[in-house]
């Protein structure tokens, strides 16, 4: 695996969430135009994923891969170009089965001459599905394709996308830059769609499901909890605590929404810096549950310089008032034994969505937390 290139969680956009398969050149193109005049790119926003569906059906003569010709009538290197004209960087998306979960040709087999190829289109970064993969052994599989990017010689982020059935959290850190934790995300809080075969968590449903696999994540290797709904039909409250959640989390931030058609609202959470801070902060420590009190979940991050990130989000289908008293709370990382020690120490309290100082931590944190919404502060 390429070292060095995802020191703190990638950030980008995939086009899945919301394309799934209808997806063409001039997306790409407008979506990168977006990066820059949205202010995402500056936000630190940097990959353009395309996943499933820009194959043709048929692997060339040669067995090559080709792009479907009717949606990317320039073909790939032209379209990376674009992307990296704007200072950006572009992906794609392939699978170690026989074909991909949307019916285009896997790798299996290929996965050198894949590699040489995405190589020669100049593609920085790699999303790896695991479908139609009968027996194969997911680590052996997952290096084979890591081996075979490290001899085509371009670095690329390698993301692995297996659903969690094979614990990749506890392999994955030597072979990929990012895993999946989980199946499909759903745009919703806390609901498990059933598809039959397979079936799609909310928000809550995977943070409560992987919270537990903290220590597999850091510089470099980072449990994925899938892209991001924001702007996809949850409410703006709910938005702003999953947004929260996976900064929280240091899951990587990609985008899965329509950025041509973002609300300012949806592109004012996607841009907070200073949530991202903590995204990207430079230990790179997954956030753990603290407790939850009078359902609102309570969460801690611990940051660089001993600074610490907390996180208030109330569950509730009302209003809350939160108390929080510093004093009354001991919270300490039982991870990697750091503590938020508020007798010893006066912290500076900063509102992250609201953007302003509150009192230090001698004083009660309080607040009305909205329905589902989010207080999340950062202490210096
Ligand atoms: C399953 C993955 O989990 C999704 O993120 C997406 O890549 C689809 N496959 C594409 O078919």
């Amino acid at each position: 695996k390429f070292e060095g290139l995802a020191p703190t969680p990638p950030m980008g956009w995939n086009s899945w969430n919301t394309f799934a398969t209808d997806i063409n050149e001039q997306l790409v193109k407008d979506i990168a135009d977006k990066f820059v005049e949205l202010g995402l790119k500056d936000a630190g926003y940097e990959y353009i994923v395309l996943d499933d569906g820009w194959m043709a059906k048929e692997r060339d003569a040669n067995g090559n891969l080709v792009a479907d010709p009717e949606k990317f009538p320039s073909g790939m290197k032209a379209l990376a170009a674009y992307v990296h004209s704007k200072g950006l960087k572009f992906g794609l998306y392939n699978c170690a089965g026989s074909e991909t979960c949307a019916g285009y040709p896997g790798s299996r087999g290929y996965e050198y001459q894949d590699a040489r190829l995405y190589a020669s289109w100049d593609i920085d970064f790699l999303k790896y599905d695991w479908c139609n993969t009968e027996k194969l052994n997911a680590e052996g599989a997952y290096m084979t394709m890591r081996d075979a990017l490290a001899k085509a010689g371009r670095p690329v982020v390698f993301s692995i996308c297996e659903w969690g059935d094979n614990e990749p959290w506890n392999w994955g850190q030597e072979i990929g830059h990012m895993w999946r934790v989980s199946g499909d995300i759903s745009n919703c809080w806390d609901c498990e769609d059933d598809h039959g075969t397979w079936s799609s968590w909310g928000v809550w449903k995977i943070i409560n499901m992987r919270k537990n696999i903290r220590s597999a994540t850091g510089p470099n290797h980072w449990n994925d909890f899938d892209m991001m709904e924001v702007g996809n039909g949850m409410t703006a409250a709910e938005d702003r605590s999953h947004f929260a959640m996976w900064s929280m989390l240091a899951s990587p931030l990609i985008m899965g929404n329509d950025l041509r058609s973002a609300t300012e609202e949806t592109i004012k959470t996607l841009t907070n810096k200073e949530v991202i801070g903590v995204n990207q902060d430079s230990l790179g420590i997954q956030g753990f549950r603290v407790s939850n009190e009078g359902n609102i979940e309570i969460w801690a991050k611990p940051l660089a310089n001993g600074s610490w990130a907390m996180t208030f989000v109330n569950m509730n289908e009302k209003p809350a008032e939160l108390s929080f008293d510093w004093s009354e709370h001991k919270i300490t990382d039982a991870e990697t034994g750091k503590g938020l020690n508020t007798k010893e120490k006066t912290y500076q309290v900063r509102d992250l969505f609201n953007h302003k100082k509150l009192k230090n931590t001698k004083s009660k944190l309080k607040a009305t937390i909205g329905v589902h919404d989010v207080l999340m502060v950062r202490l210096d």
